[in-house]
Order: structure tokens, then sequence, then C-alpha cells
């Protein structure tokens, strides 16, 4: 049984990145901030160490992670041959470092528990700058996956890290809130033409605008492939994932333009109550998680008192703005979870930029989706 010290850092914190540094060096593995989600992160280079992340996050052993790199060179100096694959020059000149991963053919200097045997390894260049200058005073690059226990959202703040993995792990880096809120985007440039894997941070827009990437597919279902569509996605889409304790329901918008969206979200958390509590399952505490409309304040809590049940109402971000959206989604389940409700109701976004990452997130955590 460890016990986790939170150490608030900057990226010229040198007793604390010493301290990191130190842990890592040892093969444990510790909770660092990055932009995305924080990270559960262990030397890439060495088994032991990547044993002890499976370990603390309960992770299943067929689910891949990601090498955190600090520049182009230490890339180069884990793949085949020196060899950056061309089709991602200009992907890496424009969005690293930054919320993009990339497949690469992996090589022998990566142990088989971080690609978990497939040829491939996953790379990122994050841009958070205590992930930045942790990884250069290494020397090696880290594997991280989000520093969650397997299943639950995403870590955004380091108190969600200590919350779930305290006690297993000796130390977390506090950088602060993250910036983007939702996982990096996975994007396999091997593949003709390229795909992305997992909707992420970067978005498929800003993407699709790089040369070479103007066929750019996503792995998701109303999209033209039907190779895509039928196979299976990357290892860790097929888990149960991103859940609260609470049981969700997602209220999805037919039409985003909809101005009687709020009327039809009211009438239909309430049929789903009636209907919950009418089965036998007792509630007393509901959840939402909504967006607020544009001019209006980001109220982040109201609670109140309807059809005999406490209501908790967080806000993630303003309507049309999926970029807050996707920072604000995270932090809202697990603080309702926090406020010990027994359902909550999340109300769906466009797919648009930062919402398709979103609406992926939302649509796994979900038991049940309701289109209105
Ligand atoms: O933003 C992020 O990517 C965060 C921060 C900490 O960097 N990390 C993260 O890691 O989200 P994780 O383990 O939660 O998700 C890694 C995803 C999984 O869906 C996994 O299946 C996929 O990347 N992946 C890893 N290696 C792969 C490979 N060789 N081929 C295909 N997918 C791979
Ligand atoms: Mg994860």
């Amino acid at each position: 049984e460890q016990n986790a010290t939170s150490v608030i850092a900057s990226e010229h914190d040198k007793q604390a990145i010493h301290e990191a540094v130190s842990w890592l060096s040892k093969n444990e593995a510790i909770g660092i901030p990055t932009e995305t989600v924080y990270g559960l992160a262990a030397n890439a280079l060495n088994a032991d160490a990547v044993s002890k992340i499976f370990a603390a996050k309960n992770r299943p052993q067929d689910n891949p992670l990601i090498v955190h790199v600090s520049s182009i060179d230490m890339l180069k100096s884990i793949l085949p041959d020196n060899h950056v694959p061309e089709v991602y020059l200009p992907v890496i000149k424009q969005h690293w470092p930054g919320p993009l991963t990339i497949i690469l053919p992996a090589s022998p200097m990566i142990p088989t528990s971080v690609t978990c045997g497939h040829p491939t390894v996953a790379v990122r260049f994050p841009a958070h700058p205590v992930a930045r200058s942790l990884i250069e005073a290494c020397g090696f690059p880290l594997a991280a996956p989000s520093a969650n226990s397997s299943g639950k959202p995403s870590p955004t703040l380091a108190s969600h890290v200590f919350h779930d993995l305290q006690s297993r792990i000796p130390l977390i880096l506090d950088g602060g809130a993250c910036d983007v809120g939702v996982e990096s985007t996975v994007l396999d440039g091997l593949r003709s033409p390229p795909a992305i894997l997992r909707p992420g941070g970067l978005t498929y827009e800003a993407l699709n605008q790089v040369p070479g990437m103007n066929n750019l597919q996503v792995y998701r279902k109303h999209f033209v492939d039907k190779e895509l569509e039928a196979a299976p996605t990357t290892p860790g889409m097929k888990y149960r994932h991103y859940s609260p304790e609470a049981m969700v329901i997602l209220i999805d918008r037919k039409d985003e333009e909809d101005t009687a969206f709020d009327t039809k979200f009211d009438s239909v958390w309430k049929e789903q109550l009636k209907a919950i509590r009418a089965s036998g399952v007792g509630v007393s505490k509901i959840g939402m998680l909504r967006t607020t409309q544009d001019g209006h304040d980001v109220v982040w809590e109201t609670t109140s008192t309807t059809d005999n049940v406490e209501c908790v109402s967080l806000q993630m971000g303003r309507h049309g703005h999926p970029e807050e959206v996707a920072r604000g989604m995270f932090k809202g389940l697990r603080e309702l979870d926090t406020q010990a409700v027994d359902l909550i109701f999340v109300e769906g976004i466009s797919e648009d930029r930062e919402g398709m990452a979103v609406m992926n997130r939302l649509r796994k955590a979900a038991s049940k989706i309701i289109e209105v």
C-alpha cells in the first residue's frame, strides 16, 4: 500500500521534477499532468516499470499504451532505423507538441507490454510544460495511459488522480487543470487512407487540412469506409469507459438549432425518472450535466428540488463552444459522483470540432441514449 504525495509543480520547479525523475528511474509509476488529461507515467523502455502501470490502473493486459517523447530526436531513437515515415512529417510539423498521437512501426526497444504485441507503437509529444520538462529530465520516453482507475472518467485535475490511485502510486505532479480535457486524437497514417482511430483534442477539421490528410477517415459509424465500420477499432475502444458510479442517460438533440430542446430535455428526464422509479429503483438525487447559452454566465452548480427529487445541475461550457465542453465534461461527471447522485442526465452536443471527441466519450459512458 502506497500513499501518494501530490506536489504542485511548474516546469521550472527543479525539486519537484527531480523527485519525479527519481521515482521514474526506480521504475515506479507516477501521476503527471498533460494538456489533455493526467497520465500515469513510467519508463517506456523498461518492462518492469510498464507493469506497474497496468497494476495500478487495473488495466486490461491487451490494451496498448501511448509512449510520450519530448523531442523529435527522442522519437527517432525508438523507431526502426531511426526513421520517421514521410506521411507524418506535415502533421508533426503542424501539431506537435500537442494533443495528437501517431501510430508508428514498433522497434525491439519497446517492451511488448507497451504495444501488447502489436507491430505498431503509439507515440505522442505532449505540449504541457511540466510533462515536457519531466521527459527531458528523464532522458527516456514515458509510457502513460490516462491516470484513472480503468473504466472511470479520465482525470483532468490532480485531485482526480489522487482519488483513484492514491494508495497505488508514490507521487502525483500537480500541474493544474488540463487545458484540453479530453485525450489525444489517435491517428493511423500507416494505413491508406489515413484514419482517426480515436477522436480527441486535435479536431478532425484541423487534421483534414494537413497535406496528405485530405481523405482522412474516422472510425465511426456514419463515415464512409465500410471496412473501418466493420473492423474492431483501436484496442482500447472495446472496453466500457469513462463511466461514473451513477448510471448515465445521454439526451441528444436531432437538430442543433432546435429552440425547443430545453423543454424536450425536461420532459425526457421526468419521463425517464418516472419509469425508473416505477421499475422499483429508488432515486432520491439526480445530476444534470448541461451546456449554457452563449452570453449567459457559466454558473457551475445549482441545486433544486422538483418532482420529489433533489437535482444538482452542472454546466460543462457554452453551447456552440465544444472546446469548453471538452474541458468541463469529465470534471462534471466526476463531480456528480462526488455528490452521490443516483442518476445523471447529460446533454449531447454537435459533433463539430471537439464535439466529436466529447460525443465519443459520452456515448461510451451512457447506459442509454435518447434522441429528441
Ligand atoms: O491524451 C492522451 O492520449 C492521454 C495522455 C495521458 O497522454 N493518454 C491516453 O492513454 O489517453 P490511454 O491509454 O487512456 O489511451 C490510449 C489509446 C487506447 O485507445 C489504445 O488502444 C490506443 O491508444 N493505442 C495504443 N497503442 C496503439 C497501437 N499500437 N495501435 C492502435 N491503438 C493504440
Ligand atoms: Mg484512458
